[in-house]
């Protein structure tokens, strides 16, 4: 069965304004885009029941994080429940922008994905290495540990929920988008592992999509790797080129 390709837009703590949220909502709508592309934008939280209103209806929405708790006094938090309540589909989780300056652990990525499923939300878990770990040789390794706690809070079957963005950190917002080879060999790695603690059917059917500078020139060699399966993008998701992003396949 292939994989559905998938290409969402993490738009971070931006777009500044109203009047540019709406823009962004425009050119999506006025867009023509590959139906056989699975879209999901991700806006700060504030915009996202307001975004939903006026996208077009094949374009979803999704959260870029949540708490593991359903309610109670954890002030600035948003619960799973709240997002599955205002039909918020997905949920981005593990962003090495939350490992990093928020200090989220594996086991808290874990714990919050194991709660997104319970929700009944679709997450988009993020793993990816530092470039001190690449040039110590160690991608692989630091990309299977961010996995093993998220492996074992799942069953085989809820990984139909889940994507994998694989974001090598030395490629965000950094214009050094890894190479077609050393993205292909880092999802490689993933499906291997998918496969050995896992299933083979899991690994086959989990879409594994790339994050790091992905661009409108970049995109579509990049899409032609057999073991990448979408993007998840940042700043270019905020320009007019992510309709070409979308379209990479064609
Ligand atoms: O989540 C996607 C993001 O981390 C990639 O950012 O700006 O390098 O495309 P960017």
């Amino acid at each position: 069965m292939p994989r559905q390709f998938f290409v969402g837009g993490n738009f971070k703590m931006n777009p500044a304004t109203r009047d540019a949220k709406v823009a962004l909502a425009k050119t999506l709508n006025d867009a023509t885009l590959d139906d056989s592309v699975e879209v999901v934008i991700a806006p700060p939280s504030i915009y996202l029941i307001p975004l939903q209103e006026v996208l077009r209806k094949d374009v979803k929405v999704s959260a870029q994080n949540c708490y593991f708790k359903t309610s109670g006094a954890f002030t600035g938090e948003i619960s799973p429940s709240m997002l599955a309540d205002s039909r918020i589909p997905y949920v981005i989780l593990g962003h090495s922008e939350r490992r990093t300056l928020f200090h989220e652990t594996s086991v808290d990525v874990a714990q919050k994905t194991r709660a997104a499923i319970d929700a009944g939300l679709s997450v988009i878990l993020c793993v990816g290495e530092t470039l001190a770990q690449r040039e110590a040789g160690e991608t692989a390794k630091v990309v299977q540990e961010q996995l093993d706690p998220v492996i074992a809070a799942l069953k085989p079957q809820e990984w139909s929920k889940i994507v994998i963005a694989y974001e090598p950190v030395w490629a965000i917002g950094t214009g050094k988008v890894a190479t077609s080879a050393q993205a292909q060999e880092a999802h490689a790695d993933i499906r291997t592992y998918l496969s050995s603690n896992v299933s083979s059917e899991v690994a086959e059917s989990t879409r594994i999509i790339y994050g790091g500078s992905v661009t409108a020139s970049n995109c579509k060699e990049l899409s032609q790797q057999p073991d990448v399966d979408g993007f998840l993008v940042g700043g270019a998701s905020l320009k007019p080129e992510f309709v070409n992003i979308i379209n990479a396949k064609q």
